[in-house]
This record gives structure tokens, C-alpha cells and sequence, in this order.
């Protein structure tokens, strides 16, 4: 889509005013909202659904992706370039960096707390005068994780689920389902164990209806959500309806008039990714 065509676009959809972008290749989705002075310095633009850029954020990936429903705070960098794909749900914290120079994948339903810095670079020193610190590494962020608050992270691997505490340094890959804390941050899940315990699926179920009622008070909005434990139950759903699955965390991606308000409405405590058909 050319930028022109776009910016009338978003134009009708910006709050309150439209981002800048550097290039013409822009997919932007459903109910997307920016703040003030927001700046894509980038040759590919993808943006999901439901996604809220609050003000002074600055994105110089060179190639951007990030899925539905993310909330990005205010005045986050994003330093390149390179390139970075975001799965959804993402919750990046005031003032927080995630550069993408070495290469950034980041998993479904992550959260980074404010005042965090991701790294995938070292590069500063006079390397013509012989400095030896000049290197680029991936990072890779799994499902489910999260980097609580003031983190910095090296160019590291983290597992699903797994988490560290306050202001860790984390220099070393952090495996699935470990909590880890300090700096350098160690594991520390002995002490505070993992981040996610099992929940029996049936209190799970009673749990989100009664977040739903209260999100949907007016009772004929809230027949048109059903929660469903199975996948055969999503693919026998009534047109018009919302289908939230309990089991898989997904939702039916049908462009239904409730999804924002009920997607972002649970979020951050609920977490639902589109259907994959
Ligand atoms: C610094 C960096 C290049 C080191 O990578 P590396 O050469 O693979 O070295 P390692 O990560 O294996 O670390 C080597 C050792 O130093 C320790 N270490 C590394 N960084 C540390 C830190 N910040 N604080 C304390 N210890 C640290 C590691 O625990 C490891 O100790 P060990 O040998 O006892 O296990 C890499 O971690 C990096 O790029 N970090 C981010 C850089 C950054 O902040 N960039 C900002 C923009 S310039």
C-alpha cells in the first residue's frame, strides 16, 4: 500500500495523531493506535490488530513485524537496524529498549517491564585502534516470558515461561519454566519457583466467563462470546460469535465487532493468539 493511501487510512484510526514512516511498505491492522511523535525508521512495516504505540516511540528495525495487540509505552526505542518479529500480546514497559542489529525473535505473550535494555550488540570502541568489543548475536525470546521490570538482557536464549525478577542482569540463556534474578542473575526458581503453576482447565473456564461477564455486562454482547475447552467446539461456532478456547489460548480470528473490546479488555491477566487454521 502506498504511505499516501495509508495515512488516509490511518487517519481515521489514529489516537491522536499518525506515526512517520520511512517507507511505503506498511500493513497496518484493525484498530491500531499511535500517540505523538511516533517514527518508523524502516524499509518493512507489519503491524497486528489491536496494537496501542503510546507517544515518542522511535523504531529504527529495519524490518518490523509484531502481531496483535501489543502495547508499546511510552518513549521505547527499538534500535537497527536489523530485523525483529514480535509474536502477540507484546508488552514493552516505558522507556524500555529492544534493539534488533544481531537479529530478534520474540515469542507470543511476552512482557518487558519498564526501563528494560535487550541487547544484541556490543559495538562502541575504536575497533581501527584496536578495541576487540564489536560483536552481533540473535536474541531469542520463547513464549510466555517475562522480564519483569529495569532487565538487561544479553543476546541470550529464553525458554518458554520462563521469567527474571527486577533489575536482572541476564547474561546467560534462561531455560523454560525458570525464574531467575541478580546480576549477574542466577536461578533462582528454588527460592521463588516457576512462573506458571497448572490450573485445572474447568476453573479456568469459570474464571474467564466471570471476566467476561464483568467486561460484558449488556447480556446480548455477552452470548456472543463463548468459551470452549476443545478445538472441535471453535469449528462448530455460530457465525457472529467470538470463540475464546480455554485449552489452546486462542481466539477465532473473524474480525467480530467484541474482539477489541474482549481480547484487549482481559489483557494483561488473560492471554489469547489468534486461531491458526
Ligand atoms: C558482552 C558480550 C559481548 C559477552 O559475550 P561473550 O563473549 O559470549 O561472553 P559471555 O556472555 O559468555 O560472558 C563471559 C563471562 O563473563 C560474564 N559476564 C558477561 N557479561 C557480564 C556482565 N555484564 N556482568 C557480569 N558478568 C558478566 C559471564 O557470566 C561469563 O562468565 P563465566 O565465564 O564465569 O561463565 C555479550 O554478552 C553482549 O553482547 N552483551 C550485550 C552488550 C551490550 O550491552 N550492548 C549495548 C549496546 S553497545
Amino acid at each position: 500500500m502506498r504511505y499516501t493511501q495509508l495515512a488516509r487510512k490511518v487517519r481515521h484510526r489514529v489516537w491522536p495523531s499518525r506515526p512517520w514512516f520511512a517507507t511505503e511498505d506498511v500493513e497496518v491492522g484493525r484498530n491500531v493506535r499511535f500517540g505523538r511523535n511516533i517514527r518508523f525508521d524502516c524499509r518493512r512495516v507489519r503491524i497486528g490488530n489491536g496494537c496501542v504505540f503510546c507517544d515518542n516511540v522511535h523504531i529504527q528495525a529495519t524490518d518490523f513485524t509484531i502481531g496483535n495487540y501489543a502495547s508499546i509505552y511510552d518513549s521505547c526505542l527499538f534500535p537497527g537496524p536489523g530485523s525483529i518479529e514480535i509474536g502477540h500480546n507484546f508488552w514493552l514497559g516505558h522507556r524500555s529498549m529492544v534493539d534488533s542489529a544481531g537479529g530478534t525473535a520474540i515469542g507470543n505473550n511476552v512482557g518487558v517491564g519498564a526501563q528494560s535494555q535487550l541487547w544484541t550488540h556490543i559495538q562502541f570502541g575504536d575497533t581501527l585502534s584496536g578495541c576487540r568489543f564489536a560483536s552481533h548475536k540473535p536474541l531469542l525470546i520463547g513464549n510466555d516470558v517475562w522480564f519483569v521490570g529495569h532487565c538487561l538482557v544479553s543476546p541470550i536464549t529464553a525458554g518458554d515461561r520462563s521469567m527474571a525478577m527486577l533489575g536482572s542482569t541476564v547474561i546467560k540463556d534462561m531455560a523454560a519454566d525458570r525464574t531467575y534474578a541478580g546480576s549477574p542473575a542466577s536461578d533462582m526458581t528454588d527460592r521463588f519457583g516457576s512462573q506458571f503453576t497448572e490450573r485445572a482447565l474447568q476453573s479456568r473456564v469459570v474464571d474467564l466467563n466471570g471476566r467476561l461477564d464483568h467486561l460484558l455486562p449488556n447480556p446480548i454482547e455477552r452470548t456472543q462470546v463463548r468459551v470452549v475447552t476443545d478445538a472441535s467446539d471453535a469449528t462448530v461456532a455460530e457465525a457472529g460469535v467470538l470463540v475464546l478456547n480455554v485449552e489452546s489460548r486462542s481466539y477465532s480470528d473473524t474480525n467480530h465487532p467484541l474482539e477489541l473490546r474482549v481480547i484487549r479488555g482481559l489483557l494483561p491477566k488473560a492471554k489469547f493468539v489468534p486461531r491458526l487454521y
